[in-house]
């Protein structure tokens, strides 16, 4: 089963398990059980699952199902589980390459199976921008209309969007909508001339280079833009999280970089919702209710204001882009070669040296699909090794152990692939 919980006793006798006459039951008192936790009893006499939340019932599901067989029989068992952290999420990168209204909800389904819970969605870049904007509507249909490579593009309509947020709710996955600024924003540049010091839009681009656009901090369109965009995530969006980017900004002066995560912060505020931003805004001044994401550099994080939240995507354990060995046909290289057992044997607290346990708020793999152009190479590059993700950040330490997983994570690989999940086929597994 996956991820491992916390307190299992598995017997050697089995029962078949009706899963619509499992007994569940609501209990708020039971506050042990936390927002996601939950009790699981499978005996010969039927099946029940407790938990304070729907979300805990959610989650004692799940690992029904793994512990459950082809044949529709589970080990008797005894399970209480509570999650190591809040956050464990999954990233896609739908502005590199546009994925459609139903891919994005089949990869919220299946991650969910996993109590993945968050799903953050970088929504637009220099290569595309995938959220209609009321006001500004060539930033969508001009700025959505290419993708890397010159694939086709795309955009969300805001029905889309309500479509996709309700689905995540449906499966206790929150989406985190991410806007990245002021750097990666060509494809916002190329839609509208005022954000640009000449008022002249540059063309759009398909390329793969990084660091060359920016927002500017003192034009007259810029706030307003800031404040459009930001109202509409924050009115659409039921999830408490708004990602506001802020990776890279390599043509954006120093002072003005730190002026313009300043102005997010204020208008992410104002929308009562709280701010998730990549490491580099640890040089601003940031409220402690903000979130910085790590992905390279331990210094920018440790650089951030004290008491300010991180979530955690070292690249070289949860960049999902990197290929898997040397004989994956996709894939990147420069964070190394990611087999399930690097994307398993990695324990959060030791990556940020000095940074207190109790400031990390989760873990999350992100997927960027410069090199991903189809759905198909989205599942071979995230599956299995989410599921290591998955329990790296359910499971406490101590209770996390090569073998054991590499056996269950088999398993589940396998029943994945026999639904027709295009899983990579490891050879450690
Ligand atoms: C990143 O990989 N630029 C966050």
């Amino acid at each position: 089963m996956l991820p491992l919980p916390r307190h299992a006793v598995l017997g050697n006798e089995r029962s078949v398990v009706d899963l619509d006459s499992v007994e569940t039951s609501l209990h708020p008192s039971r506050t042990d059980l936390g927002a996601e936790g939950y009790e699981l009893l499978i005996e010969a006499g039927g099946t029940a699952i407790v938990a304070a939340t729907e979300h805990g019932l959610w989650n004692g599901h799940c690992t029904l199902r793994q512990l459950m067989a082809v044949d529709g029989s589970a080990p008797h068992a005894h399970v209480i589980d509570t999650p190591r952290f809040a956050w464990r999420g999954a990233m896609l990168d739908v502005a590199r390459h546009f994925f459609t209204v139903d891919e994005v909800k089949r990869f919220i389904s299946l991650i969910s199976r996993y109590k993945l819970n968050r799903l953050h969605l970088h929504l637009t870049d220099d290569q595309g921008w995938r959220l209609d904007i009321p006001g500004w509507p060539a930033l969508a249909r001009h700025g959505g209309s290419t993708a890397t490579n010159g694939d086709p593009g795309g955009y969300y309509t805001l029905d889309d969007w309500r479509e996709i947020v309700h689905h995540g709710e449906r499966h206790f996955v929150t989406v985190v909508p991410e806007i990245d600024m002021p750097g990666h924003t060509n494809a916002a540049l190329a839609s509208v001339s005022e954000l640009n010091v000449d008022g002249v839009c540059p063309p759009l681009y398909t390329g793969k280079q990084v660091g060359f656009s920016s927002l500017r901090m003192h034009l007259p369109a810029t706030e307003r833009f800031v404040h459009d965009v930001v109202r509409t995530l924050a009115e659409n969006t039921p999830g408490p999280w708004l990602h506001i980017g802020g990776d890279e900004a390599h043509s954006t002066d120093h002072a003005e970089y730190v002026e313009f995560i300043e102005l997010l912060q204020r208008e992410v505020a104002a929308t009562g919702k709280r701010m998730v931003a990549w490491e580099e805004a640890g040089a601003a001044p940031l409220h402690r209710d903000t979130v910085v994401q790590h992905w390279l550099s331990t210094d920018k994080v440790a650089a951030a204001p004290a008491g300010v939240g991180v979530v955690l995507s070292p690249a070289s354990h949860t960049y999902l882009d990197m290929r898997h060995d040397e004989d994956d046909p996709l894939g990147r290289r420069w964070a190394g070669d990611i087999d399930v057992d690097a994307a398993y044997g990695w324990d959060p607290v030791d990556v940020v040296p000095g940074l207190a346990a109790d400031r990390i708020v989760g873990v999350e793999a992100p997927l960027w699909t410069e090199k991903v152009p189809t759905f198909d190479a989205v599942e071979h590059l995230c599956f299995p090794r989410l599921l290591c993700l998955a329990e790296v950040g359910w499971t406490p330490q101590p209770m996390r152990q090569w073998d054991d997983f590499r056996v269950r994570l088999q398993h589940e690989t396998n029943r994945l692939a026999m639904e027709g999940v295009n899983v990579h086929r490891s050879k450690l597994l």
